[in-house]
């Protein structure tokens, strides 16, 4: 710890003592799951039960399970603003107790600065080095936003927590109190990609040419994409976030980042999420850069990069070429995430495309996710005027540059068989097709 020792021990508390420092009426947030210390936010939650503070906002991305305003009996005393709802929170936001931000995920520090000082902020970070930093680790995302909008600053210790390079560093100096827990970081587990996943998988990988750069998910394809991308040549990694199948890419060749025009020989990510192998992966590891989302979801960013290839999924599309991904009709699901902010840098880029990936139905083949509307209430997310290429499990419809007919017919064509002609009578029904 070198010459920072003193003032670390000085600084050092627990959990329980940072919480004591919460006010009623304050205005707090937190970095997404892995980077949210559950510890400090659950002992605010006790003092909210005891009645010894309230009227307590906490912002946070995306929640890992356990935190104290799940409780519903927490509502008007310890409220939470959702960034984008995860399992955890969906529910909560489904029944009105916790409010939900519009946003696209590179606007997320333009947003917290619109809206005013945060009072606290509390994050998870690893441990120290010799010269009094702190590394964010797996994520950055809108954290450095939020630190220039934060009065207090406490960080909570973890030595599981990688430490990573990039612009994601804290200084001790910047640290009004610490605590410490060592706990292996959240691990996302994900399931093994479907026959209908390494279907989608293989269809985007013929599109991917050799040297292009790459972003994708969580997910079935994502996993499915892994595989389907080995035998490529030189992709590059240039994603909002860094997951198992990347690391993979990169351990059996087919990433080496050598044709990108930016950030050359390096990955380029904003949050990692994934198994410990992930984790593993980025610890000290010089080969990515951890940095934050208003540089790496930038638009203008992400098309500096030839052959951009961005993969994201979506609930629904309509004949239109608009693309639900966050609601299913008007009860909210997840939130709009970064997929917006890749179609559009995937659209700049030379030779980019972007793919929006779906089953063809839900619910047991009970619903065709093609659809002649979107569902009423369904929030768009991907904009008719920017979406490129819808993929399900039975081929890809290009859209851009197409007429609604054109595009019509070609999401006709990869609907399921069963819905195939009722969409057909849709689309006469409304002079689309004649
Ligand atoms: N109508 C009714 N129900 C639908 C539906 C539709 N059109 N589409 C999906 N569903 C149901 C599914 O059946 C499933 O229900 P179940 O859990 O009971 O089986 C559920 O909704 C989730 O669908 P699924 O396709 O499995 O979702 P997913 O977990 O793969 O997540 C998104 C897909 C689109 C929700 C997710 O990728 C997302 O939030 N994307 C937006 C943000 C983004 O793209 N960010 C950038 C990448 S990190």
């Amino acid at each position: 710890m070198g010459k920072f020792e003193n003032s670390y021990k000085e600084k050092l508390t627990t959990a329980e003592g940072i919480a004591s420092l919460v006010k009623t009426g304050d205005v707090c947030a937190s970095p997404m799951c892995m980077g949210e210390p559950l510890d400090i936010i659950n002992a605010i939650g006790d003092r909210v039960e005891k009645g010894e503070i309230t009227n307590i906002v906490q912002n946070c991305n995306f929640v890992a399970p356990g935190k104290c305003y799940e409780k519903p009996e927490m509502f008007g005393k310890f409220d939470y603003i959702s960034w984008f709802f995860s399992a955890s929170t969906r529910k909560g936001g489904q029944d009105g107790r916790f409010d939900y931000m519009q946003a696209n995920y590179n606007d997320f520090p333009r947003f917290f600065d619109m809206r005013g000082d945060i009072d606290r902020f509390f994050l998870v970070v690893s441990p120290m080095d010799e010269h009094g930093y702190f590394s964010m680790g797996a994520y950055v995302g809108e954290a450095m936003g939020i630190m220039r909008k934060a009065k207090h600053i406490y960080v909570e210790v973890n030595k599981f927590m990688p430490r990573t390079f990039g612009e994601n560093f804290i200084h001790i100096s910047e640290v009004e109190a610490i605590c410490e827990k060592d706990e292996p970081i959240y691990n996302l587990q994900v399931g093994a990609p479907t026959e209908k996943d390494y279907k989608i998988g293989n269809y985007i990988a013929d599109m991917v040419p050799d040297g292009a750069t790459l972003q994708f998910g969580i997910g079935g394809v994502s996993g499915a994409m892994g595989e389907a991308l080995k035998d490529k040549k030189d992709l590059g990694i240039h994603t909002e976030m860094f997951s198992d199948a990347m690391v993979d890419l990169i351990e059996m060749g087919a990433v080496t980042n050598e044709k990108k025009n930016i950030n050359r020989r390096q990955s380029v990510s904003t949050f990692c999420f994934g198994s410990k192998k992930v984790y593993d992966y980025i610890n000290n590891n010089p080969s990515l850069a951890m940095l934050p989302i208003e540089y790496v979801n930038d638009p203008y960013i992400i098309a500096k990069n030839d052959n951009f290839i961005s993969v994201n999924a979506g609930l629904e599309v309509d004949f239109l070429g608009q693309v639900c991904s966050e609601s299913i009709g008007d009860v909210p699901y997840s939130g709009s995430g970064g997929q917006f902010d890749y179609v559009k840098g995937a659209k700049m880029s030379k030779g980019g495309i972007s793919f929006i990936a779906m089953n063809s139905t839900a619910k047991n083949d009970t619903i065709s996710r093609i659809k002649p509307c979107l569902t009423y209430g369904a929030a768009v997310t991907t904009h008719k005027n920017e979406v490129n290429c819808i993929v399900t499990e039975y081929g890809v419809a290009q859209l851009m540059g197409k007429s609604v007919r054109e595009r019509t017919k070609a999401l006709i064509n990869i609907a399921h068989p069963k819905f195939r002609e009722e969409l057909l009578f849709e689309a006469k029904k409304r002079n689309i097709l004649i």
